[in-house]
């Protein structure tokens, strides 16, 4: 199995020329977790650096260790100022070896990095000769043994290539300082040096052999040819959903519902009149953004489908859009939950991804439940979802691409519009907090999580006080580290009135 494959030459950095490298390359390439490198080709500014890192982001979210070998950066590195397009002519014998050197340097790199702990390595390169990928395919595939498909991106829309120039190649360390004029003037003349040599992937002799997929401006039009493991097919699903259209996507939790005000976990619920405030104070802020085409989903809670319900804007239910299913702890608080099942509550906080509730759900079982619905984003426009937390932490982690550990402890407070901006390389994000009062349902991860810990030291987190803001004349808002938000409101005489006492416990 690959696993041994790859842990008995642990030591020694090497690919390991045992029981796996007996095996055919047809053979290996049935195996499903044979590492897998995904070549990019074209001419610059068809998109490769952009498809490559949303490819490893998507990849890296589902669980397959995935990393981006650019190797525009290896020369940025091996030859510090950019001088100008002639580094490009492929007359330029100097350059075309110092080219071809940092080309052979992120090789190394990437299969050092798929011999020990890689799945999939992105070759972010032109790779425009026919020569230089049958140099890399045949490193790759008979000195390496892994499996190698190719991406192409043609494109012949000289006004998409324009926009690309501009949102992306003019703020390229290659031309900092040069003015905007001079430097697409340059980058234009760079792509025709480029295009004297550019052989696109001949399908009917030469290359007919490799398995590829082409993509025609920006996904009007797909090649696909001799795709066959499950990563390439994943690839493939993924690329066909992506567009580059401007739009955007807002997050929000459900409004505060009865369960929230009671720290019960999970549910479905209804509004607290503080929940249906929230219902209000988005309907006048989604309406003033004025959104094209808006289009809204939801889950199949209640607490969802009212915070829509006044939206005016077609709406979709989604039963995958639910929050995560604490199984046997669904209704209960966390306190009960310390309390009653403390095995369960400290092996939650040791590894809060990975652990499924019983007869429920994981983090990780989240997102596989979620990946179509990532699909779905991916091609929809301009988009209003209406979840639970447990959700938008998965579709952040998506989309800022974050690790599994710091999944599962992203903010996402109530009455709190995300809003997503999709950029060229990423994604721009802004919390837009509505101003309607609310309990805070964060925890910060347990500080013992050791099963033999006393039960009364986690219930002591539960109560420790971090600050107390004063937010208005009559209102104290009191934080505390594990518990949640109390609000605490002096009525006219200066009398405290306390909304969460019986959860929190001893309010202070
Ligand atoms: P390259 O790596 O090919 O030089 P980049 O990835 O740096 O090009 O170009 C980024 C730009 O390409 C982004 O503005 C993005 O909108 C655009 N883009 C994304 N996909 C494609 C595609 N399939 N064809 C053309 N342009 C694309
Ligand atoms: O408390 C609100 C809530 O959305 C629960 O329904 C859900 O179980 C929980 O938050 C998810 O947060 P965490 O994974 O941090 O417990
Ligand atoms: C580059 O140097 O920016 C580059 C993309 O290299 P290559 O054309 O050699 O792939």
């Amino acid at each position: 199995d690959i696993h041994a494959w790859r842990k008995c030459d642990s030591t020694t950095n090497q690919c390991n020329p045992g029981t796996f490298r007996k095996l055919s390359q047809a053979c290996r390439n049935r195996l499903v977790q044979t590492p897998t490198v995904i070549m990019m080709v074209g001419l610059p500014a068809r998109g490769k650096t952009y498809i490559s890192r949303k490819l490893a982001r998507y990849l890296h979210w589902i669980g397959i260790k995935t990393k981006v070998f650019n190797v525009g950066d290896y020369r940025r590195d091996a030859v510090k100022g950019y001088s100008g397009k002639e580094f490009f002519d492929p007359d330029n014998a100097e350059a075309v070896a110092i080219r071809n050197q940092c080309a052979q340097s992120a090789l190394q790199d990437m299969c050092n990095f798929l011999q020990n702990e890689g799945e999939v390595a992105i070759f972010d390169a032109t790779n425009t000769t026919r020569e230089r990928r049958r140099t890399i395919y045949t490193y790759c595939t008979e000195t390496c043994c892994f499996r190698v498909f190719f991406v192409e991106s043609i494109c012949d829309s000289q006004e998409v290539i324009q926009a690309n120039i501009r949102e992306v190649k003019l703020k390229s360390p290659d031309y900092k300082d040069v003015p905007q004029e001079e430097a697409v003037k340059d980058f234009l003349s760079r792509i025709e040096l480029y295009e004297k040599q550019y052989e696109t992937i001949d399908d009917k002799i030469e290359e007919k052999h490799y398995p590829f997929i082409k993509i025609f401006n920006c996904g009007e039009r797909f090649l696909v040819h001799r795709i066959g493991s499950n990563i390439q097919s994943r690839v493939l699903y993924f690329l066909m959903h992506i567009h580059v259209l401007p739009r955007t996507i807002y997050l929000t939790m459900h409004g505060e519902s009865e369960m929230n005000v009671q720290q019960r976990i999970g549910g479905n619920s209804s509004l607290s009149p503080a929940g249906k405030a929230y219902t209000e104070a988005l309907v006048q802020y989604i309406t003033n953004e004025k959104i094209q085409d808006l289009i809204v989903w939801t889950s199949q809670m209640e607490q969802t489908i009212s915070t829509a319900a006044n939206i005016n804007a077609p709406k979709e239910q989604w039963k995958a859009l639910n929050g995560i299913h604490a199984g046997i702890f669904e209704g209960l608080t966390y306190r009960e939950v310390a309390e009653n099942y403390s095995e369960e509550f400290a092996a939650r906080g040791r590894s809060k991804y990975y652990y499924r509730y019983p007869g429920g759900e994981s983090y990780h079982d989240l997102v596989a439940r979620l990946e179509p619905v990532i699909m779905e984003l991916e091609r929809a426009e301009n988009l209003l979802v209406i979840t639970h937390k447990s959700v938008i932490r998965c579709i952040l982690a998506y989309f800022l691409d974050k690790n599994p550990e710091q999944l599962p402890y992203i903010k996402v407070p109530l009455h709190t519009v995300i809003k997503l901006t999709p950029m060229a390389y990423g994604c721009m994000m802004g919390r837009i907090p509505l101003s309607v009062e609310t309990v805070n349902t964060y925890r910060n991860k347990p500080k013992n999580c050791e099963p033999n810990r006393a039960v009364s030291e986690t219930l002591n987190e539960f109560l420790e006080v971090r600050s107390e803001i004063k937010t208005g004349p009559t209102t104290t808002q009191i934080i505390y580290q594990n518990a949640g938000t109390a609000f605490e409101t002096t009525d006219a005489k200066g009398n405290r009135t306390q909304r969460l006492d019986s959860i929190i416990g001893d309010v202070i």
